[in-house]
């Protein structure tokens, strides 16, 4: 089997293919883009059916369709389930954007020499999604598929995937596997390849502060008065102590310690601290006291104002004392926290601070669990082998500080671990105008999961 030489004699119409799929608008937070959603999961299916792939069916949900398909060749060899998801996030702002974000182009970066695909859904989902469907066209030209082969491509990962763990449930025989294949997270940079180990849970709340039963002359009441904004901002500001911790009671609880010789091995992957500052234009990090930025975004938990509002935005000045101001508040968890419990614990401390002058509510939105799982992994060393022959160099286990609630599930649900052989990079805007996959990543990722494939059929004999 020879990735490479294929992709050598392919590689514009794989692009073009990519390119199709990015197209589509498939945004799954807005009821506007249905239509597109729908089209994308159709454009799947039929893509995977004209690969050879078997029982393609297209899944309808509460929400967005699930695609599925397998490539059954033996009972006796193990079962590879690959993961990933069509939707897209929403573009907007649109004008920040330099180019369509649904009609692609290819553009080269500092970072990107090669080139990098400015799109939305260019890195995540669709380019890393894309790429697995681009492998397994490798491994039939080149050879034969040496085990068996299940994919299901959700259209609900960036509004929480609320449909597929019922999904799961209900077709846990078809879903049975040894493994799950994932790329949907990044790796350290394009000359040091990592495998992501560990992923953070989330719960997400609002929350609505009232004063008055309507807006105010901010004159005639202002200083009698309790202003919903002012408290709201008190409120989360306290949220943090002066050495960056949570406040909120029992936030910390069971939150497991990670050892120090983990620690040491963690700080030896590359991280300039310069290079980090100078990529997001700040002068200063902050954080938690005792633990280093890749810490912080990784084994910590954290609480961020996501959005915040009220009051009077509008042109000019308006002097009003409002009745009401929101937030939306996201905690990323780690290992040893519930994200219900952290919920409700939220929910708690945000009402026993609140001062009587006003009345609060909070209302949960999703979360999901974390996840980790060890270099031990028999998927981990196949996919680390995989890495050493396409990249030279075998592949740093990272936990990243980003959230995939599904996965915790599939552990749960199906019973299987999964394998996070995640492509993109940090700087690739994911989720912010300007998203972009650099052609070197596609490709390597498509050169790079053919060889996990024949690593862990061995492996697993
Ligand atoms: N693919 C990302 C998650 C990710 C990106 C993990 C990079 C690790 C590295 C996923 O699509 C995502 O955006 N997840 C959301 C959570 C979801 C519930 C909306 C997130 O992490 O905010
Ligand atoms: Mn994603
Ligand atoms: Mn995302």
């Amino acid at each position: 089997m020879n990735p490479k030489s294929y992709i050598d004699s392919h590689k514009q119409r794989m692009l073009d293919e990519l390119f199709e799929l990015l197209r589509i608008p498939s945004i799954s937070a807005d009821p506007a883009y249905n239509d597109a959603v729908a089209q994308c999961a159709d454009h799947i299916a039929t893509h995977m059916k004209d690969l050879g792939i078997q029982n393609v069916n297209i899944y309808p949900t509460k929400g967005h369709p699930i695609v599925y398909g397998e490539f059954l060749v033996d009972a006796n060899l193990p079962t590879v389930l690959v993961y990933g998801h069509y939707d897209v996030q929403p573009a907007d702002p649109i004008e920040l954007w330099d180019n369509d974000p649904f009609d692609p182009v290819i553009k080269t970066t500092e970072i990107h020499p090669d080139g990098a695909i400015f799109a939305r859904g260019a890195c995540d989902d669709k380019g890393q999604m894309f790429m697995h469907l681009k492998a397994f066209e490798i491994l039939q030209a080149e050879g034969g598929v040496p085990c068996n082969v299940k994919f299901m491509i959700e259209g609900e990962e960036e509004v929480g995937s609320s449909n597929l763990g019922p999904f799961l449930k209900e077709h846990k025989e078809m879903l049975a596997c040894d493994t799950i294949l994932i790329s949907d997270t990044g790796m350290i940079a394009n000359d040091t390849p990592s495998i992501t180990t560990g992923l953070r849970g989330l719960s997400y709340v609002e929350v609505e502060v009232t004063g008055p039963n309507r807006d105010l002359h901010s004159g005639l009441y202002g200083g009698a008065v309790a202003n919903p904004i002012n408290i709201l901002t008190q409120m989360v500001a306290s949220l943090h102590n002066e050495k960056g911790e949570i406040t909120v009671e029992g936030f910390y609880d069971g939150v497991e310690i990670v050892s120090t010789e983990e620690r040491a091995l963690m700080a030896k992957a590359p991280f300039s601290q310069e290079a980090f500052k100078k990529s997001i234009g700040i002068s200063d990090v902050w954080g938690e006291e005792g633990y280093s930025t890749p810490e912080r975004t990784s084994i910590r938990p954290t609480l961020d104002v996501n959005g915040i509002w009220g009051g009077y935005i509008g042109e000019g000045a308006k002097t009003v004392i409002p009745s009401k101001a929101y937030a939306k508040i996201s905690m990323r968890l780690v290992p040893g926290q519930d994200p219900d419990a952290i919920t409700e614990k939220f929910t708690q401390h945000f009402l026993n601070i609140a001062p009587s002058s006003v009345s609060v509510k909070v209302t949960p939105h999703h979360g999901g669990l974390p996840y980790v799982t060890h270099s031990s992994d028999p998927a981990y060393q196949s996919a680390s082998a995989a890495y050493e022959t396409t990249f030279g160099k075998p592949a740093l286990p990272v936990r990243s500080g980003g959230s995939i609630p599904i996965v915790a599930l599939f552990e749960q649900i199906l019973g299987a671990k999964s394998i996070l052989m995640g492509f993109g990079l940090d700087s690739d805007a994911i989720h912010s105008p300007n998203e972009h996959y650099g052609v070197f990543n596609y490709f390597k990722g498509i050169e790079t999961i053919p060889h996990f494939y024949h690593n862990y059929t061995k492996q697993m004999k």
